[in-house]
């Protein structure tokens, strides 16, 4: 009998390790992916070998892919639809990597901007794993054979590169990975921090203030959106030149499920106060589901490991197919060992 999940398009997305989740991770990627599994055959997974390009200590390390792995699964991904394992765990992204390099220029890693941002905050250790890191997230996902990429809007500059590398290597060797297209939510690719709403919400921000997490608590949560930087008007409108507010309205649109005219009417003639208070309420009670289920998975270490190490074996099937495909075609002489 034919494997009807074989004929669904897949769907692959990554998340680093590096804390917990913010609301931006959550409203621009992670939980899109839950809707995804019953349309798409799906593969999450936490991206550790990213993670290492910064320093990072080992013991942190660990600590944060485990926490990542409960947090992904607390935000309603499902493992009896969706494959969720540990990147370093499958080792074919990282060989399609090394063959990948060699289809890839070093202008246009040059102009990556994360590379750029990235390699601006840390003079010291502008390491070749953070230039080369754009391949490995390509490898990522064209071993896979990936249909659909669910992400926020700072990773398209990378979706795009991965495209052109599948481009270029099907013009070089004939018809093998196939170009994914990039999924962007409507609402809330770009979640903005909460004191600078000109800059992306980022889990590396200093200050606490900016970044809601999806695991602070209710306090926590309505005392930021409290302290959040608006404007010196008064009007609850979507707007230029209203970064702060329009972030507001996105966040509180996004987990309302309400459009953002909607929204704006809801406020009409309200005060920020008032709003702002409202959109912490609806943050941390959509948040608290996530909570609760992260609090009960986290202690149970061998349940995880028993998920993880289940999904990476067959993450690790599924890649080898393209991966042998590759070799082939590159010219390595085949090897019944893989
Ligand atoms: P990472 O860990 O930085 O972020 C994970 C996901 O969250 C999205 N995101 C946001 N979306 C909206 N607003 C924000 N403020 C915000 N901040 C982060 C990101 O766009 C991303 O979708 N390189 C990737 C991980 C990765 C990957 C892959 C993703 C590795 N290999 C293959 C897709 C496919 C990264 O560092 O994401």
């Amino acid at each position: 009998m034919a494997d009807a999940s074989a004929e669904k398009k897949l769907i692959l997305s990554g998340i680093q390790p590096t804390g917990t989740f913010t609301l931006g991770n959550y409203i621009g990627a992670v939980r899109n992916w839950g809707p995804l599994q019953d349309e798409y055959r799906c593969l999450y997974f936490i991206a550790d070998q990213h993670a290492i390009t910064v320093k990072i200590e080992p013991a942190e390390l660990r600590k944060k892919t485990l926490e990542a792995y409960a947090q992904l699964l607390a935000c309603g991904i499902d493992l009896n639809k969706s494959l969720v394992f540990i990147q370093s765990h499958v080792p074919t992204h990282s060989q399609l990597m090394w063959v990948l390099n060699c289809s890839t220029q070093f202008g246009e890693l040059s102009r990556m901007t994360q590379f750029k941002d990235k390699s601006r905050k840390h003079p010291d250790d502008i390491n070749a794993g953070l230039f080369d890191y754009p391949v490995l997230m390509a490898a990522d996902i064209l071993i896979y054979q990936a249909d659909m990429v669910p992400v926020g809007v700072d990773q398209m500059q990378h979706l795009e590169l991965a495209r052109n590398i599948a481009n270029r290597f099907n013009g070089r060797y004939g018809e093998t990975l196939k170009v994914p297209e990039g999924y962007i939510p409507p609402i809330g690719a770009k979640v903005m921090s909460l004191q600078d709403p000109t800059k992306k919400m980022s889990k590396s921000d200093t200050n606490p203030n900016a970044v809601i997490l999806i695991l602070d608590d209710k306090d926590t949560i309505i005392r930021k959106f409290k302290r959040a930087v608006t404007d010196s008007d008064t009007e609850i409108a979507f707007k230029e030149g209203k970064d702060g507010i329009n972030n507001l309205l996105t966040i509180y649109s996004a987990v309302s499920g309400k459009t953002i005219e909607e929204s704006v009417k809801e406020f009409e003639g309200q005060g920020y106060g008032t709003f702002k208070m409202a959109v912490g309420e609806a943050v941390a009670d959509h948040l608290a589901p996530v909570r609760e289920e992260y609090a009960r998975l986290i202690q149970d270490k061998a349940y995880l490991k028993e998920c993880y190490t289940r999904c990476a074996g067959e993450a690790l099937k599924m890649s080898y197919r393209t991966l042998n495909k590759v070799y082939k075609k590159v010219g390595f002489v085949p090897t019944e060992l893989r």
